[in-house]
């Protein structure tokens, strides 16, 4: 299984898993694949507990990071788009949260709602300068051999240091021209994440856009992304031509998951046909658990999304407190299509193997199939 990517990367497995929790990150890392840390939602210093704490359990294993580098971002600085948001949102908001009987934040605070002056990090962490200031700290361990943008193609400078240091980049493309665009930038490998994915996500399906992808950047690396939580899947992935398989959801529902109880629980017992693709966290499609929060989104008293980052100015203390609330009709999440099939909470080792099992099991069943079939079947077609 190990490929010319996996070599390069230091691992022995194509598993690259994407994660916000320091613990996913280390156990796949630690499992034979690469975690990689979304460090979008972390302040400088947060990121750096998080990256001391894995760098302590990977050992000499690698590990990676993830930051949301925008090409498009509202200008102006961060206390001007409080004034930016139109009245009659926030008046929206209290009202449907009032139906629910969400109860209005502490006024210290506490949950890091007021970390960035009200803003989320979530969203502050999209920015240029907040993006740089994350890899500064990133840069400083030695363990850091995968560097993704989740938005677009990383600046020459900042694929140049990387260069220099020995890490790879990537970048998630959701179009054929995005991987193009990502590849005459210089990147090491695309990540083609199809529309069943979860977190934003764009209009093609994983089966359609993958094997698109490959063709047109080769012979640079493609990762496929969206709707791989099995060994069959990872087989169907590499038989498009991908490389190797970039997960996210299959990860939600393990106990090193830091998902709170009641959205773990609602995971787990989601069907694949319990997602949406919602505008309602940064303004940008994302795909996400269905529930009455983003349904009061696509009702007709809904004044609309706002564009990014303002959406997510809007919603996410709305979000923290629909968290702290433990309510259960709002609770969402955001997931892939995938969650219909985590139902049990296998832990990420158990994870890993049983996709690596199962994906031998198929390449070697495809081979016997095509044995059986003897030399001149093609001719039958
Ligand atoms: C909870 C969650 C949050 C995500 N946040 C990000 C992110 O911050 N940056 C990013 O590049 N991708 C993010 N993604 C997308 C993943 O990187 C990955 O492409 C996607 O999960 C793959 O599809 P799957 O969910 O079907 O496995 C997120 C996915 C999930 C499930």
């Amino acid at each position: 299984m190990k490929n010319e990517l996996c070599r390069r990367a230091g691992i022995e497995l194509p598993i690259f898993a994407f994660s916000h929790c320091r613990d996913v990150v280390a156990a796949v890392s630690r499992a034979g694949g690469i975690g990689v840390l979304g460090a979008a939602g972390f302040t400088p210093e947060q990121l750096r507990q998080e990256l001391d704490w894995i760098q302590s359990r990977v050992g000499e294993r690698p590990f990676g990071i993830d930051v949301i580098m925008p090409k498009k971002f509202e200008a102006g600085a961060v206390p001007d788009l409080q004034s930016m948001i139109p009245e009659g949102h926030r008046a929206w908001v209290e009202s449907v949260l009032a139906r629910y009987g969400i109860a209005p934040l502490p006024p210290a605070g506490g949950d890091g709602a007021a970390a960035h002056g009200g803003i989320s990090g979530e969203q502050i962490g999209w920015t240029h300068e907040i993006c740089r200031a994350l890899l500064e700290v990133a840069f400083g361990y030695p363990g850091l051999k995968l560097m993704v943008n989740a938005l677009g193609t990383p600046p020459e400078d900042i694929l140049a240091e990387c260069r220099a240091r020995g890490i790879l980049v990537g970048a998630l493309a959701g179009k054929v021209q995005h991987a193009v665009a990502h590849r005459d930038g210089g990147v090491d490998f695309i990540i083609a994440q199809g529309h069943e994915a979860g977190g934003h996500t764009g209009e093609i399906t994983t089966m359609v856009l993958v094997p698109q992808v490959v063709d047109a950047v080769a012979p640079l690396p493609v990762l496929a992304a969206g709707g791989i939580a099995s060994g069959r899947q990872m087989a169907a992935a590499m038989a498009l031509g991908a490389s190797g398989v970039w997960c996210g959801s299959v990860w939600l529902t393990t106990p090193e998951s830091e998902v709170a109880p009641l959205p773990r629980r609602k995971l787990l017992a989601a069907d694949s046909g319990q997602t949406v693709r919602s505008r309602v966290i940064s303004g940008k499609p994302a795909r996400m658990l269905r529930s009455a929060w983003t349904d009061a989104w696509e009702k007709p008293d809904c004044p609309g999304f706002l564009p990014l980052p303002l959406q997510g100015i809007l919603t996410q203390e709305a979000h923290l407190r629909i968290a702290r609330a433990n309510n259960e009709e709002l609770a969402f999440y955001p997931c892939g299509q995938a969650i219909g099939m985590c139902n049990d909470e296998r832990d990420c080792r158990s994870v890993i193997a049983d996709m690596v099992n199962e994906y031998v099991d198929t390449v070697e069943r495809l081979g016997r199939a095509l044995a059986d079939a003897g030399p001149d079947s093609a001719g039958d077609l």
